[in-house]
């Protein structure tokens, strides 16, 4: 524990000293497993380990387009367990507003589909959704988009949503796999990841492409920063990587102690 608070002190330092200014964050499911949202691979807890009674062919079948074709109710069976409004963000989502608070956030990319970050109050332009969210929805056949409160009233009632015109499956602009990531993933990268300072990298487990390419493609001049509860990606090839490992939360709180936060983050947590 005394090594992560050195490694911390150093992070919260580079901030501190200013030799860091523009950060890009990029985040995944284990930021939001403290607002009780699961993950998706932890051992017990991950949804790809609790999908038995789906009876899916493999796990990764209830985010795939032409699974979803066949039989949509799986996934709309678990985005009504997902269903964002029912959470609030947690102290990680709160320090990635106060980066951009304190100017210090050049973009935040996440993987989550659960708009915690915007409910952070993290601007739209400094967030890159990579997977998508459930803002918005559109027919699978010819691509219509579906009212967005229809949708939601959908996945409250257990029902399927259809297309008005076509009667296609109607399924939120999520990522599925099958599907290219949004444009904007692409069209912001090489800039973000080529001029960021550090690349602060919190709660994923770095094994979906072409997300996990983001740390791996920063400058060697620009500090990369783990905090996780386990290793990811290529974390530890580089000599000068930082890993933290535990939970964000915990770190977090520590590493706006260090900062003198602490007061700014209570009170953009506190409801
Ligand atoms: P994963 O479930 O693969 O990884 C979550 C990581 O967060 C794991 O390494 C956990 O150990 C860690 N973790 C969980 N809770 C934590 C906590 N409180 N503090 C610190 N670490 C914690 O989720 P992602 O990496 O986000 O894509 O998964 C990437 C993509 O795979 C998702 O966007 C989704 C999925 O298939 C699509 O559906 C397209």
């Amino acid at each position: 524990h005394g090594n992560a608070q050195k490694k911390l002190e150093k992070v919260a330092s580079l901030i501190k000293e200013k030799k860091v200014n523009q950060i890009c964050v990029m985040v995944g499911a284990g930021i939001s497993t403290a607002a009780g949202i699961p993950d998706f691979r932890s051992p017990k807890t991950g949804i790809y380990n609790n999908l038995q009674r789906f009876n899916l062919p493999y796990a990764e079948a209830v985010f795939d387009l032409s699974y979803f074709r066949k039989n949509p109710r799986p996934f709309y069976e678990l985005a009504y367990e997902l269903m964002p409004e029912k959470f609030r963000p947690t102290y990680t989502h709160y320090f990635i507003r106060l980066l951009h608070d304190k100017g210090l956030l050049k973009r935040c990319y996440t993987q989550n589909i659960d708009t915690l970050e915007r409910l952070a109050g993290i601007p739209e332009d400094l967030l890159v959704e990579a997977h998508g969210s459930f803002q918005y929805s559109r027919c699978i056949e010819c691509y219509e988009m579906s009212d967005t409160e229809y949708v939601r009233s959908c996945i409250k009632q257990k029902q399927v949503p259809q297309c008005v015109h076509c009667k296609g499956f109607v399924k939120p602009m999520i990522t599925f796999y099958g599907e290219g990531l949004p444009s904007r993933f692409f069209e912001e990268m090489e800039d973000d990841t080529t001029n960021c300072d550090m690349a602060l990298v919190l709660g994923t487990s770095l094994l979906v492409h072409p997300f996990a390419e983001l740390p791996e493609i920063v400058p060697d001049s620009c500090e990369r920063v783990l905090i996780n509860r386990e290793i990811a990606g290529d974390f530890g090839e580089r000599k000068n990587d930082t890993i933290v490992l535990g939970d964000c939360e915990v770190h977090i709180r520590s590493l706006c102690e260090m900062l003198g936060w602490s007061e700014d983050l209570d009170k953009l947590a506190t409801p």
